[in-house]
């Protein structure tokens, strides 16, 4: 266990060294497993009521790799990456409560009594068309808001591991829904290619705090 200060250093280190990295070198493979692990790490990531609505779509395939650059503007790390990390919302997700609730039943985490409450409540939620939760464009604003905390978590993952990553939504997300036979209730929130970087990002600077940063309201 390090101090609170070597802490806030190696993460800052990690957070920092990350860079969106767009050539990478092609004959480099990371392992289904080392891509699982990371997943796993990943989704230790936040969502709201714990539903965890993201889901991986893996590609690893040289020849799905193709067909996807060719709705992908000519960006050549989706060639070139050791695999392609589709980070997708399912809008259905809810659908998972009763389980993740049993799950934690099953640990002693929660009562069985909390379970039953909460699984009901998620299901009246999700279902009814006139509440929060069951209007589409909420369910469809939680799964990205999912999806995009457990991306931040894998990239930055990614990194300690090693491996370098960059999020893109610069191409057609029809088109490779249609490549990808993607069903409806997988919403798009970012493609990740991973692997070994063969050339350094190019440098990015970021707005200053104060910026950006309101205090007690916006004037
Ligand atoms: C929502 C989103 C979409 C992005 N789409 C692409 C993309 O299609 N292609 C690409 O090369 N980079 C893409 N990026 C990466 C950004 O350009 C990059 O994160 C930004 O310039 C900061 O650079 P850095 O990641 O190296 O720090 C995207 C980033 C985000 C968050």
């Amino acid at each position: 266990m390090g101090t609170n200060e070597n802490k806030f250093t190696e993460l800052s280190n990690i957070i920092r060294e990350r860079h969106s990295i767009r050539h990478y070198d092609p004959d480099f493979k990371i392992s289904d497993n080392e891509i699982k692990e990371i997943i796993k790490e990943a989704v230790s990531a936040p969502s709201g009521n714990n539903l965890q609505t993201w889901r991986f779509l893996v590609i690893t395939d040289q020849k799905l790799k193709e067909k996807i650059f060719t709705v992908s503007n000519d960006q050549h790390q989706v060639l070139e990456a050791s695999a392609l990390i589709i980070i997708l919302g399912d809008l259905k997700g809810y659908q998972q409560a009763e389980k993740i609730f049993t799950q934690s039943v099953k640990q002693g985490i929660v009562t069985e009594e909390y379970k039953d409450a909460k699984v009901k409540k998620v299901k009246e939620n999700y279902e009814k068309e006139n509440s929060r939760y069951g209007n589409p464009n909420w369910r469809k604003e939680i799964a990205l808001i999912d999806g995009s905390l457990a991306a931040m978590q894998l990239m930055l993952v990614a990194k300690t591991k090693g491996y370098d990553t960059v999020p893109m939504i610069g191409y057609n997300m029809e088109g490779l829904r249609k490549i990808l036979n993607i069903p409806d209730r997988y919403i798009n929130v970012l493609m990740i290619p991973i692997g070994k970087a063969a050339q350094p990002a190019h440098p990015t600077l970021r707005l200053d705090v104060e910026e950006i940063t309101f205090w007690n309201g916006i004037d």
